[in-house]
């Protein structure tokens, strides 16, 4: 090795050429006592980020410098100097063990702003990501065959960093580190062990369920959280699921989930009573309930839904995300991202005569979603067969719609026969949503008194007793909740993504694994990491989240186009 140096002894002006002079460096560039402060601070906080990974003091305190002390960039910066070098190291370790003669160059390692100056060099001068043009340079090539950082220590440096269970157990069963399986580091490179063939879409997603494994209290990051055994006791009191109400325009959708919501004391009687003010205004009286989940002006005023709305409620045994899907054929994209992101679905028919038949025949929404959602992983079914007071509670009109439906979901949509569940029901009215009426009186909140149905259906409740089955939150109730793969790698599928406050805001729904606020994730195809600052489910501010979740990510540390 004796054309090999060492690069902790390299001097990079001997290898940078960038006009940076010595004699520049003057005293006046050196850390005030409050820059010192700052620095001994921002430093202990990137170490706890860091957690066991191999970075000295020094390299944290270069990428500081760099970055004006901000944790997170320095952070992002030494994570993906770590996966850069354990990418090489992994090829240069296979080039060894395959006896092939190293060649004199391959430029992709990139060591850290280690400089050899001890004190730290000027802000436009000391540039970590600079040294990459000495990527080229032999010396820099051989650092990584350097006794000091073997690529087996790399290797169990990354494996440490809580790159997943997954990792972690490709790590263990390592013999020696003399080959470093090139699958051990699978979700640090767009290469070789990354497992696609599980993630449906990821548009976006991360390996690790926590790059940075904290040892201690961070002020910034708080107190490391064991989100395994939160989530098992978040489950033990009641399973979550994501329900999706899908189904042709105008089937009552949301009139029938805004009524639930009421009926369950998810929305107050106050607020239904100003909905039904307003809506009466505009001449769309009927549309109160569903006010309740459209709630942008323009879905208010043309009557339909556009965009997923997204509330949650619990019921007896379960704890719901729903997503209110748009009927309208305009909003199908925004029906699929809804929908993807669902473990169960509510297909809600219009049971009107001609209604029905509308939306079931070749352009209607009916068919189109249900196929939507068994090809987007939808197992479970529940068919709402909806505006029954309108029919005068028909059970042949009921009986009708059950078998032509079921014969598609069953034959067209491969949807498994005990996977569907039929409920009659009014989603205007009430009736069968929470309660069935026993004694002809109407379900209904008295919020909605005024509203014409009340008085003109209560007689014909009474010929509604020909059904005896659950109400529809008994049938959802009883959904099952899939098995969620908490204690796998994190993966996250993105559907949406914008520029936030704090950063770059992802959201989306998590696959599998966990993350926390203070982790770095990866995020792919571009491999580029990235920090997660806060994060949000179901629209409250929260800690962390697992497998099954819809989060709302806020990153820094990564250009929005990455995402
Ligand atoms: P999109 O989201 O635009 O696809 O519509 P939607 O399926 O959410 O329908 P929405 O809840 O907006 O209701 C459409 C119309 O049907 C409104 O006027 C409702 O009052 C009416 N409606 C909904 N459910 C019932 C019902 O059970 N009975 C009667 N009579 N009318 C209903
Ligand atoms: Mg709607």
């Amino acid at each position: 090795m004796s054309r090999h140096r060492n690069v902790r002894n390299l001097d990079l002006d001997d290898v940078l050429d960038d006009g940076y002079d010595d004699e520049d460096y003057t005293e006046e560039q050196a850390m005030t006592a409050e820059e010192q402060a700052q620095m001994a601070d921002a430093t202990e906080d990137v170490k706890a980020m860091l957690g066991s990974a191999k970075v000295t003091i020094k390299e944290i305190q270069d990428a500081l410098w760099y970055y004006y002390f901000d944790i997170d960039q320095a952070a992002v910066y030494l994570l993906d100097e770590l996966a850069k070098k354990q990418k090489a190291a992994t090829a240069a370790a296979t080039k060894k063990a395959s006896s092939t003669p190293k060649p004199s160059q391959s430029g992709t390692a990139t060591p850290t702003g280690t400089s050899s100056k001890s004190a730290p060099a000027p802000k436009a001068k000391e540039t970590p990501k600079g040294t990459a043009s000495a990527t080229q340079d032999d010396d820099i090539v051989e650092f990584l065959d350097d006794e000091d950082l073997p690529p087996s220590q790399l290797q169990f440096d990354l494996a440490a960093m809580n790159f997943g269970s997954t990792l972690k157990t490709q790590a263990a069963k390592k013999t020696g580190g003399a080959t470093p399986s090139a699958k051990a580091t699978p979700l640090l490179s767009s290469g070789d062990g990354f497992d696609r063939s599980s993630a449906a879409t990821p548009v976006g997603s991360a390996p690790p369920s926590g790059i940075s494994t904290p040892s201690r209290v961070s002020t910034k990051m708080g107190k490391r959280i064991d989100v395994v055994t939160e989530y098992q006791k978040r489950v033990a009191e009641k399973e979550s699921l994501n329900l999706v109400v899908i189904g042709h325009v105008d089937a009552g959708k949301s009139t029938l989930m805004g009524h639930l919501l009421y009926l369950q004391g998810e929305v107050n009687e106050k607020t239904i009573r100003k909905h039904e003010r307003d809506a009466q205004k505009i001449g769309k009286a009927s549309f109160a309930f569903a006010w309740v989940l459209d709630e942008t002006g323009e879905e208010r005023a043309r009557g339909i839904t556009m965009d997923v709305g997204v509330t949650k409620f619990e019921t007896e045994h379960r704890r719901f995300t729903l997503l209110d899907a748009p009927g309208h054929r305009d909003f199908i994209p925004n029906m699929i991202s809804g929908t993807a992101q669902a473990d169960v679905a509510i297909l809600v028919v219009d049971a009107t005569t001609g209604e029905f038949e509308s939306g079931f025949d070749a352009n209607g929404q009916t068919k189109e979603h249900a196929l939507l959602a068994r090809s987007l992983g939808v197992q479970q079914l529940v068919v709402a067969i909806n505006k029954l007071d309108v029919v005068g509670w028909s059970e042949a009109r009921f009986l009708e719609i059950v078998a032509k439906l079921e014969q598609f979901l069953v034959k067209d949509a491969s949807f498994k026969k005990s996977s569907l569940i039929f409920v009659p029901c009014s989603g205007f009215t009430g009736e069968n949503l929470v309660r069935k009426s026993k004694t002809g009186q109407i379900c209904n909140g008295s919020a909605v008194s005024d509203a014409p149905v009340d008085s003109s259906v209560a007689s014909v409740v009474e010929t509604f007793a020909w059904y005896k089955g659950p109400t529809l939150i008994q049938t959802i109730d009883k959904l099952d909740a899939p098995t969620r793969a908490v204690e796998k790698p994190f993966r996250m599928s993105v559907t949406d993504v914008f520029k936030g406050t704090g950063g770059v805001s992802a959201a989306g729904r998590l696959e599998a694994g966990h993350v926390q606020i203070g982790e770095a994730i990866m995020v792919m195809p571009g491999a580029e990491m990235a920090v997660v600052k806060n994060m949000e489910v179901n629209d409250e501010p929260t800690r962390w989240a697992a497998a099954g979740d819809s989060v709302l990510l806020t990153l820094s540390g990564i250009d929005i186009l990455q995402v």
